[in-house]
């Protein structure tokens, strides 16, 4: 398959960073962006508040609640959000922060829990309502001179998620207006302190980004300074120095991170770079030849192509057990990295592609990694005799954020774009025992189901779509011929974080085109269903 590649195009200050350069002495200035701090006490929410501060151009980071305050001074933020959370600030575990944080200086905006939060520790008080307020709400305002509430009218539309409630103000502090059933949002404005009920961040709180940048730009005073092109700029910068002449290896499953980790290291130590590719056989189809083609022909890059796919086959022989294969193939694939990272003797350096999000989830006010989906991912155990270092350069960025520099960088649109896969592939698509035969069958059948929803212009309208091959025969006809064959299964999800998501309403004409290609040209299924289960209870993948 051919792919066309987009030309590496950034600002001009970059293109005089040549390829695979080795490090210079050349001195950069790299100023600190204006950074907004975000400290989490566990609210769904608190990504999205980080991603609408990235959106208006000024950069944000999450951090635990409980962090020092010198931890926080450290980031020399320009402005402090106190997000949302679950706990009630009247509980005797309620998460708490320091009080000296509202005396920093620094602006402070407390978001729901954050208000309550604020309330309760400057003299306020906080109870449970009469009646939770949940979904829309009608907000009035009251302080028309507040600089928060600059342009938003009279009455608007807000988004609540609450149960307990500010009651009383704490003194010095004014209201900025209220719902019908409580007080939404305050401020003591010679303090720079402010605070609302409801959630800005969410998009149905109809003057939340007005209110957010309100904050970020004319209370905190930030510059909308924060830019990729600046960012690749000075994180290849960074890599040089980090690096030096050593050696880094990298797993590339020719997912989007790994994709443009690659990419980015490749542009910063050119050939000091090496990539370890595992065919697991348990990839989509033409992936792995996909993979070669991109970053071995058109980038240049130093791969190992490793083709393990007899052993994961082997090894998962005779094993039905859905975590029980994810298992056999996760401490596969970590035996097979392993025994090729240990042939390139100086490496000094381990690169992963993880992404800001999976650093949230490893930090997450709740103190630990709640959900541990991409472990596989983490090539753990690598032998001690290695002492690799880690270099993780994406791991300041959001999803979009990723996407956008790969981009940057060439990396052929319809990978950055590509929908996730598993880390355990097609092994847990193919319910019940994996073998060889299933393993075609089911690339040929999702192959087709990708190429329609791109000919038809869905693919990039739906979050994630892929065909889940059924253990299950059933009796057909075809001509004169009774069948009795395999049934799939097309999934197809719409969601934006995937920890809830709904089935995609897909046109049935189309769907009857991908399930006529499907039975007519893939031997081994004589059967096509539409899965319409909703996450939750059912979850995206089968197993
Ligand atoms: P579920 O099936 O839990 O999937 O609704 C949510 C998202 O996670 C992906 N997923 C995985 N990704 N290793 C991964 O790297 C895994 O073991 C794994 N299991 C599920 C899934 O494809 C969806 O995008």
């Amino acid at each position: 398959m051919k792919v066309k590649y987009t030309k590496f195009e950034l600002n001009k200050k970059f293109v005089s960073l040549q390829m695979g350069a080795k490090t210079t002495s050349r001195h950069f200035d790299l100023p600190q962006e204006d950074r907004i701090i975000i400290l989490d006490f566990g609210s769904q929410y608190s990504q999205l508040i980080a991603r609408r501060i990235r959106e208006l151009g000024v950069y944000s980071e999450i951090l635990p609640y409980h962090v020092s305050l010198d931890e926080i001074k450290n980031h020399r933020p320009k402005g402090i959000i106190l997000s949302g959370g679950p706990s009630s600030v009247n509980s005797k575990d309620a998460k708490l922060i320091d009080p000296e944080i509202y005396r920093l200086g620094i602006p402070v905006l407390g978001i729901c829990y954050g208000m309550q939060l604020t309330a309760h520790l400057l003299g306020g008080e906080v109870s449970e309502g009469e009646i939770g307020e949940y979904g829309r709400s009608v907000f009035y305002k009251t302080n028309h001179e507040s600089l928060l509430m600059h342009g938003v009218p009279e009455k608007s539309t807000v988004w609540m998620s609450h149960f307990d409630e500010v009651r009383r103000l704490p003194a010095g502090f004014e209201s900025l207006g209220h719902t019908d059933s409580c007080i939404a949002g305050m401020e003591n404005s010679g303090k720079r302190i402010y605070a609302l009920q409801f959630h800005p961040e969410v998009s149905h709180t109809e003057y939340g980004n007005r209110i957010l940048k309100n904050f970020v730009f004319d209370i905190c005073r930030c510059e909308p300074n924060w830019n990729l092109a600046d960012f690749i700029e000075k994180t290849i910068y960074e890599i040089k120095e980090t690096v030096g002449n050593k050696r880094v290896i990298l797993g590339l499953s020719g997912g989007v991170d790994s994709s443009v980790a690659a990419a980015l290291i490749h542009q910063a130590i050119g050939d000091q770079l090496t990539c370890i590719h595992v065919d697991t056989g348990l990839m989509r189809k033409n992936e792995s030849e996909l993979v070669m083609q991109t970053f071995g022909e058109h980038f240049h890059m130093n791969i190992i192509h490793v083709d393990a796919s007899e052993t994961f086959l082997s090894r998962l022989k005779g094993v039905s057990d859905p975590e029980e294969k994810r298992k056999i193939i996760g401490r596969q694939f970590i035996e097979v990295f392993n025994r090729e990272a240990l042939k390139i003797k100086d490496a000094s350096f381990l690169a992963q592609g993880t992404i800001y999000p999976d650093v949230i989830e490893s930090k997450s006010a709740k103190g630990g990694p709640s959900v541990t989906i991409k472990s596989h991912h983490n090539v753990g155990g690598l032998p001690e005799e290695m002492e690799l270092e880690l270099l993780e350069p994406l791991k300041d960025l959001f999803k979009d954020e990723v996407r956008k520099i790969g981009l940057a960088l060439g990396i052929p649109e319809k990978m950055i774009m590509r929908h996730p896969f598993p880390g355990p592939g097609l092994g847990i698509r193919i319910l019940g025992e994996v073998d060889e035969e299933k393993i075609r069958i089911l690339q040929e059948a999702d192959d087709i189901l990708i190429r329609e929803l791109e000919n038809h212009g869905l693919y990039n309208r739906v979050s994630q779509a892929f065909v889940v091959l059924l253990p299950v025969k059933s009796v057909g006809v075809m001509g004169d011929e009774r069948t009795y064959e395999y049934t799939a299964v097309i999934r197809s999800a719409d969601t934006t974080d995937f920890m809830t998501a709904t089935w995609s309403r897909l046109p049935y004409d189309f769907l009857d085109k991908v399930a006529t290609r499907i039975i007519n040209e893939v031997r081994g299924i004589n059967r096509v269903v539409y899965d319409i289960s909703n996450k939750p209870p059912a979850t995206i993948e089968w197993e």
